[in-house]
Order: structure tokens, then sequence, then C-alpha cells
């Protein structure tokens, strides 16, 4: 709690700075010595993930959020070394506002656990934020609108491994239309980070073929995570 405290201190500070900048620029004074106000490493990771689950709490970015009941924002350690990332919310994840709380998510934690990790100790975000309606798969415009939120998270959390969860999620971060039967089964790269891509878990329920490949990909998310210098 009391570091909680500090690092709020930390953000208001940061954010009164700014205002004063904007503030001396506005009179015209721009001469100003150049200062980086944003100093991450000041603030931890929490308290960062925390502030910026705030200011989207209320997104109206796209239509997605007239049928939404939360900002389904994510779930996990804010130090992970591993992040997985899902699609889209379903409708138990929008009653809880939480991610992977539904069926699909009973199979990702088997999932995370067979890797030798525990739930907790990693980071689970989705792509999309919002609930789609019915579930359907979202639309461009508001992949366009939501993705930079899942690149901020990963900015803050700074996985060392990302595992993604279905054909959307490695898509999404890897600019690809390839099929998840060419993107699986081997490690990518996000960012300069390692990325594997593997099966969704509701369509591993649908189709329990597939289970074996993807125990496969986790598999690979443990060597990689293994051979991380920490
Ligand atoms: N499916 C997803 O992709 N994400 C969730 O959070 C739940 C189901």
């Amino acid at each position: 709690m009391e570091e909680a405290n500090a690092d709020r201190e930390i953000l208001d500070t940061i954010e009164e700075a700014r205002e004063f900048l904007r503030q001396q620029a506005g009179l015209g004074l721009t001469d100003l010595p150049k200062v980086e106000v944003s100093s991450p490493s000041l603030v931890s990771r929490a308290s960062q993930l925390g502030a910026f689950h705030d200011s989207i709490r209320d997104c109206q970015a796209c239509r997605l959020c007239k049928g939404r009941r939360t900002v389904v924002f994510g779930s996990g350690s804010p130090d992970a070394d591993v992040m997985f990332i899902g699609e889209a919310p379903g409708r138990e994840e929008d009653r809880q506002g939480l991610p992977f709380v539904g069926a699909a998510g009973e199979l990702l934690t088997r999932m995370i656990e067979s890797t030798g990790l525990r739930r907790e100790e990693v980071y689970i975000a989705n792509v999309i934020k919002c609930r789609p309606p019915g579930n359907r798969d979202p639309e461009p415009d508001e992949v366009a609108s939501c993705e930079p939120y899942l690149v901020q998270q990963i900015e803050i959390v700074k996985p060392l491994v990302i595992c993604t969860l279905g054909r959307f999620a490695a898509q999404a971060l890897l600019k690809t239309t390839e099929s998840m039967g060419k993107l699986r089964g081997q490690v990518l790269a996000y960012e300069g980070i390692k990325l594997i891509p593997t099966y969704h878990p509701a369509a591993l329920l649908r189709n329990p073929q597939w289970k074996r490949p993807a125990w496969e990909d986790l598999k690979l998310v443990r060597r990689e995570y293994d051979g991380l210098e920490l």
C-alpha cells in the first residue's frame, strides 16, 4: 500500500511537471531544458498498469463500448516474464471484468500450468478489451482503436516471452494473414520479444485433436523461458 502511495505521488508529480511545461509552452516559453518526464523505472509496473487501466475504464473509442459492461483490461503479475494474449472477452469475462474466466479460461489455466508456471505469475490480456456482441469477430476498425492499449500493456509489463492464443492474436501482433497451422510450432518475434503462437483454448475445446500440438507449443514456451537469463 505504501509503495502504491509513493508511486501515485510520483505519477502526480510527473503530471504536475507536464502541466507546468504545457503552461510554459502556452506562454511561448519554449526555450526550456529538455527534461524526460516519463521515467517509468521510478514507478512500479503495478502502478503504471493501474493508472493506465483507470485511464481507459470509460473508453468510448469504438462501437464496442455500447454493448459492454466492463473494459476487460488484464490480470496476473505486472512483473511477469511470460504473457498470454487472447482475442476478446466473452460474456463471463465482460460480467466479471477479468480475462479468461469462462470455460476457455479453465483450460487456459491448465495450459499455463503445463509449462510449470502458475496463472498468478504470468500476465493475461486480450487484443480487444470489450466484448463484441454475440462474440462475433472484432472488426478491423475496432482492432485499430484497441490494439494500442495492448501495445502499451506489453511496454509496461515487458514480458520476455509472449504466447498468443489463436489466429486472431497472432495475426494482430505479427501483422500477418498466415494461417494458425503455418504460424504455430515455432518461436517468432514481436518487437524483439519471443512470440510463440498456439491455438486458442476455446478452439481446443471444439477440436481436441489440436491439444497435442498445443502442448508442444507450450513446451516451447517453457524451453524459451528456461533459456532466459533472469
Ligand atoms: N476468449 C478470449 O480470447 N479472451 C477471453 O478473455 C475469453 C475468451
